[in-house]
């Protein structure tokens, strides 16, 4: 019979090889996080490890400011980037895939405006956002450059770009190679905010 110690250390073992499996596995294989993780992207355990308005306002979310989230999911924070805009503002999300957004639409909250779209190639124009935020996104995107550039087209001068990471994602970079994807897509950082497992990166279109 095992102890509980016992119990707990296998728990923990079995995590670890789990995320060194997965991470090797994500070197070679490229996809979109499957829709079936819709539901706990946006459970009430995310939220309270990843709280929708304090990575919000890392971001640099203020009322008033049209703002677009880059592979929104299944919507664990537009709903609260609604809130945080309020009426005066517009808060616009997209996704890749239709399956995540279609989870978005089966909620009763207030919901921003959906598209299905690839962050290669936005269906915005120029300098249309005060805002551009993205959570547990950017590395799974092949090319991360390129979406950086595409945010920076669509976001006004002076514009925010917020880019979140949490360990718990297979895709989870180091704070450092985050700052260097956004300064060579031409944005200077504003602020750096959170802890090793769990921080934003905020940049500005200069
Ligand atoms: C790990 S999920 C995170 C979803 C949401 N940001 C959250 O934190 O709950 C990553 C999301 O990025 C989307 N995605 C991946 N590549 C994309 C691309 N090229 N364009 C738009 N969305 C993309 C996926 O479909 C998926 O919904």
């Amino acid at each position: 019979m095992m102890s509980v110690t016992e119990i707990f250390f296998w728990i923990i073992v079995i995590i670890l090889i789990w995320q060194i499996v997965i991470r090797i596995g994500r070197k070679v294989w490229h996809f979109p996080a499957p829709s079936f993780i819709g539901g706990f992207l946006d459970s009430d355990f995310r939220r309270w490890i990843q709280p929708p308005d304090l990575l919000l306002s890392r971001s640099g979310i203020e009322r008033g400011m049209t703002v677009l989230e880059v592979g929104c999911g299944s919507c664990c924070f537009t709903p609260f980037a609604v809130k945080m805009a309020g009426p005066e503002g517009k808060v616009i999300g997209f996704d890749i895939q239709k399956e995540m957004l279609d989870q978005c639409s089966e909620k009763e909250t207030e919901l921003p405006e959906l598209v299905q779209a690839d962050a290669y190639n936005l269906p915005f124009c120029e300098n249309t956002f005060d805002a551009v935020y993205m959570v547990t996104v950017l590395q799974e995107i092949p090319d991360p450059h390129t979406a950086l550039m595409e945010c920076r087209r669509v976001l006004k001068k002076g514009g925010v770009l917020g880019v979140s990471e949490f360990l718990v994602d297979p895709d989870y970079p180091l704070k450092r190679t985050t700052i260097a994807m956004g300064e060579n897509a031409g944005f200077v950082v504003d602020g750096v905010e959170g802890g090793f497992w769990n921080y934003t990166v905020r940049f500005r279109k200069p």
